[in-house]
């Protein structure tokens, strides 16, 4: 299997208004109206959900969760998602060893295979590139649940509701964006997202060592994204609509040494920090697992939804989207 690297999707299938029997490879496949369309069925999912409604929408299908790379919220809500909605999943979270990957088989083989099964495929490989081969080798929807340090659509589609619903709109937004900016691929496919809309402003705060590629800085300001570095906590602004805090990511480092060196020179959301510059209406995101991102002590504070809203909204949209993919709304 071959790395491909790249920054625009020629070859995947746009959604343009229709969601059914596509993959999802980039966010750069959906529109304004496409992302409208799944947050008014996430609305609904959340209805069901919270009256505990029984669905027979999936009924009869079968979604594999093919998961290369560890995973708590992505995997567990996607296997609610399907769940929730009468369906059912083959859950494999360490392909590599459980599955004949350890005997040699090629990635292609594995995902002809679990296509024959299933009607879906939800999958997370460490390569960037990976759910885009997915897609070329198979017929049934490929939904790329993070590949590599490219790209996580699906958790932006949650990120991007949990705005929405927040503030009711997803232009004119000014954002904080912290952390592994280079090796991140919540972040790509974010800067991806708020670049669809008018008008928005990331702050950008990250180590030195990981701070935005130049080729992603150029590419996203050509997008139309307003985007200004700053080197210190002392130059976040205090008017930001949203923090978005991230993790290093390590297993993507050269090296421990390499981690250690970086960790020492990492941001941390303390309540003192908020109290310093953040706005009483924003709201703080982080799309977890939190490690060295956020002091526990911030966890109640009514602007910290990364706990309760962002990831409740991960289940919503899933369902959404597994119901669009599969021609069920
Ligand atoms: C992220 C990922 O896997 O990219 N986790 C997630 O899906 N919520 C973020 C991370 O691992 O840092």
């Amino acid at each position: 299997m071959s790395q491909i690297l790249y920054q625009t999707y020629a070859d995947i299938d746009t959604i343009q208004g229709n969601f059914t029997g596509k993959d999802i490879v980039s966010i750069d496949q959906v529109g304004v109206e496409d992302l409208k369309q799944l947050f008014q069925v996430a609305r609904c999912m959340k209805q069901q959900v919270l009256h505990h409604e029984p669905s027979t929408l999936l009924a009869g299908y079968v979604v594999s969760l093919l998961f290369f790379e560890p995973s708590s919220r992505t995997f567990g809500s996607f296997a609610s998602a399907v769940k929730r909605l009468g369906g059912q999943t083959i859950d494999i979270q360490n392909p590599e060893t459980v599955t004949s990957t350890r005997k040699g088989e090629t990635f292609e083989d594995t995902i002809r295979t679990f296509e024959a099964y299933s009607d879906a495929i939800v999958l997370r490989h460490p390569m960037a590139g990976a759910a885009r081969i997915a897609a070329a080798t198979s017929t049934i929807p490929i939904i790329n649940a993070g590949d590599g340090n490219n790209e996580h659509p699906t958790q932006t589609f949650l990120d991007l509701f949990t705005l929405y619903e927040n503030f009711g709109r997803l232009e004119n937004l000014t954002g904080l964006l912290v952390g592994d900016l280079l090796n991140s691929r919540t972040i790509h496919s974010l800067l991806r997202g708020l670049s669809l809309f008018e008008n928005n402003t990331v702050y950008l705060l990250s180590p030195r060592q990981l701070q935005l590629s130049r080729d992603d800085y150029v590419y996203f300001r050509g997008r139309g994204l307003n985007i200004i570095e700053i080197s210190s906590e002392r130059e976040i602004p205090q008017h930001c609509d949203f923090w978005y805090w991230t993790r290093i990511q390590k297993e993507r480092l050269a090296s421990l040494e390499v981690y250690q060196e970086i960790a020492q020179s990492t941001f941390v959301v303390t309540p003192q920090l908020l109290r310093d510059y953040a706005r009483r209406d924003m709201i703080l995101m982080d799309p977890l697992p939190r490690v060295g991102t956020i002091d526990p002590a911030v966890d109640n504070d009514e602007r910290a939804v990364y706990l309760k809203a962002q990831i409740r909204n991960g289940l919503y949209v899933r369902m959404a989207l597994l119901a669009l993919l599969m021609g069920k709304m």
